[in-house]
C-alpha cells in the first residue's frame, strides 16, 4: 500500500456519500472520487442542552428525523443524482448504539437500493485519517504520524502507521478531556457543551491565580487523568455561596483550569512523541483532532511540544476537528481504494477499539 495519500480516483467508481450519527451530531457529506469535498452538512443537536449532556434516546430520534433531509441537501448542493454515487460510508461505531443503528441502517438501505458498496467506518479511524484529506496538510500527511484524539468521548494518543494499522500509546484513565471541559463549564454555570464557552471566559482570566494540580505531570507513559483536576476546581467553586461566584473569579478559575489542561497536554504529548519515534523513526508529524483541538491554549501547547522535538504540527480546521461526515466519507474512500468494503450484515459496534483486528483489510 502506498504510504502517501492517493489523490487519484483509481478504483473508485464515483463520489462517496458519508454519514455520521455516533453521538449528537447528525452529518452528511459528499466527496468526489479524488477526495475533494463537494458538499457537507452538520447538524449539532440542540435538544440535549437543557439536560446538560447527550440523551441517547433523543439523539437516535433526532438522527432519524434529520438524516434524510441532510442527505437530500448535500446531494442537491453537490449537483448529483443518487445513481452517480460510487459508494456509501457510514459511521458504524464506536458510539451510542441507537444513533449508530440509524446511520448505518440508513447507509445500508441506500447501498442496497442503489447497488453500491457499503463501507462501515470506525469513527476513531475517521478522525485519525482526516489529515490525509487532499489539500489539508501541505505536502500531504504520509503514514506514519502521531494522532492526539481529544474529544468529549475520547482522549488518546495513537500511532497511525497505515490504513487499518493503529497502535494506541496512551489513553485517559478516567474522564476524556472534553468531558472535563464540559463538567468544569457546568460548575461555572456555562451551559452545555462547556468547552467553547469556557475558552471564551478564560480569555479574561488570570491563569496563575488558582494553581490547580497537573495530574500525571512528568510521570512515565502517555496516559491522561483529569478527575483530580476536576475535583480541585469543584472544591474552589464550593468555597463560594451557591450562585454567587463573581465574574472575574469565574474567569480566573476557567483560565487556571485551561492552563492546567494545556500543561498536562504538552507533557503527555512529549512522552507520546518519544514512544512514537521509537516505533517509527521516520515519522515527523503530530496531528490533533477532536472537538478540544479547537482550543487555542491546547493547540499552542501541542505546537510547542512538537516543535521542541523537531516534529511538524497540524490541527485541521475546527469544522473538521469536531464530529463531521467529511471525515467519514474520506475514511470510506481510503477503504474503497484498498478494496476494503463491508458486508451488509456488518453490525454497528458501540465499542470498537482502533487496534481491533481489521476483517475488511485482512
Ligand atoms: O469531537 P467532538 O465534536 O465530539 C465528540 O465528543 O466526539 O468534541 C466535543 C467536545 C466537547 O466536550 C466540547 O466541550 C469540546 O469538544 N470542545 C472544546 C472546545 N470546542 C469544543 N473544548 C475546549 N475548548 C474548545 N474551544
Ligand atoms: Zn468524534
Amino acid at each position: 500500500m502506498a504510504d502517501r495519500p492517493d489523490v487519484s480516483s483509481l478504483g473508485v467508481p464515483g463520489p462517496l456519500l458519508g454519514l455520521e450519527s455516533s453521538c449528537d451530531e447528525t452529518a452528511a457529506a459528499v466527496l468526489a472520487a479524488d477526495g475533494s469535498i463537494l458538499a457537507e452538512a452538520v447538524l449539532s443537536q440542540a435538544a440535549h442542552a437543557r439536560y446538560g449532556g447527550v440523551v441517547p434516546e433523543i439523539a437516535a430520534r433526532q438522527h432519524l428525523a434529520h438524516l434524510p433531509g441532510l442527505v437530500a441537501g448535500v446531494m442537491a448542493r453537490a449537483g448529483l443524482r443518487y445513481d452517480q454515487l460510487g459508494g456509501i460510508a457510514a459511521t458504524s461505531g464506536p458510539g451510542l448504539i441507537g444513533g449508530l443503528i440509524v446511520g448505518s441502517g440508513f447507509g445500508k438501505g441506500m447501498a442496497i437500493a442503489l447497488d453500491l458498496p457499503f463501507i462501515a467506518v470506525n469513527h476513531l479511524e475517521a478522525h485519525a485519517l482526516t489529515p490525509r484529506l487532499p489539500g489539508l496538510v501541505e505536502g500531504g500527511a504520509p503514514f506514519p504520524y502521531l494522532l492526539l484524539l481529544l474529544s468529549g468521548g475520547h482522549c488518546q494518543c495513537v500511532s497511525v502507521e497505515a490504513l487499518g494499522r493503529y497502535h494506541r500509546l496512551g489513553t485517559t484513565i478516567d474522564d476524556a478531556v472534553g468531558e472535563a471541559f464540559d463538567k468544569v463549564g457546568k460548575m461555572l454555570g456555562l451551559g452545555w457543551p462547556g468547552g467553547p464557552a469556557l475558552e471564551r471566559l478564560a480569555t479574561g482570566g488570570d491563569p496563575a491565580r488558582f494553581p490547580f494540580p497537573r495530574p500525571l505531570l512528568r510521570r512515565a507513559g502517555c496516559d491522561f487523568s483529569f478527575s483530580g483536576l476536576k475535583t480541585a476546581v469543584a472544591q474552589v467553586v464550593a468555597g463560594y455561596p451557591p450562585g454567587a461566584l463573581p465574574g472575574q473569579d469565574a474567569a480566573d478559575i476557567a483560565a487556571g483550569f485551561q492552563q492546567a489542561v494545556a500543561d498536562v497536554m504538552a507533557d503527555r504529548a512529549g512522552h507520546a512523541l518519544e514512544a512514537f519515534a521509537q516505533r517509527n523513526p521516520s515519522g515527523r508529524l503530530l496531528v490533533v483532532a477532536g472537538g478540544v483541538a479547537a482550543n487555542g491554549a491546547v493547540r499552542a501547547a501541542l505546537h510547542r511540544a512538537a516543535a521542541a522535538r523537531g516534529f511538524g504540527f497540524v490541527a485541521p480546521p475546527p469544522r473538521l476537528c469536531g464530529d463531521n461526515a467529511v471525515m467519514v466519507a474520506w475514511a470510506g474512500l481510503e477503504r474503497l481504494r484498498a478494496g476494503a468494503t463491508s458486508p451488509l450484515h456488518h453490525a454497528p459496534l458501540p465499542r470498537w477499539p482502533l487496534d481491533a483486528p481489521d476483517m475488511a483489510l485482512a
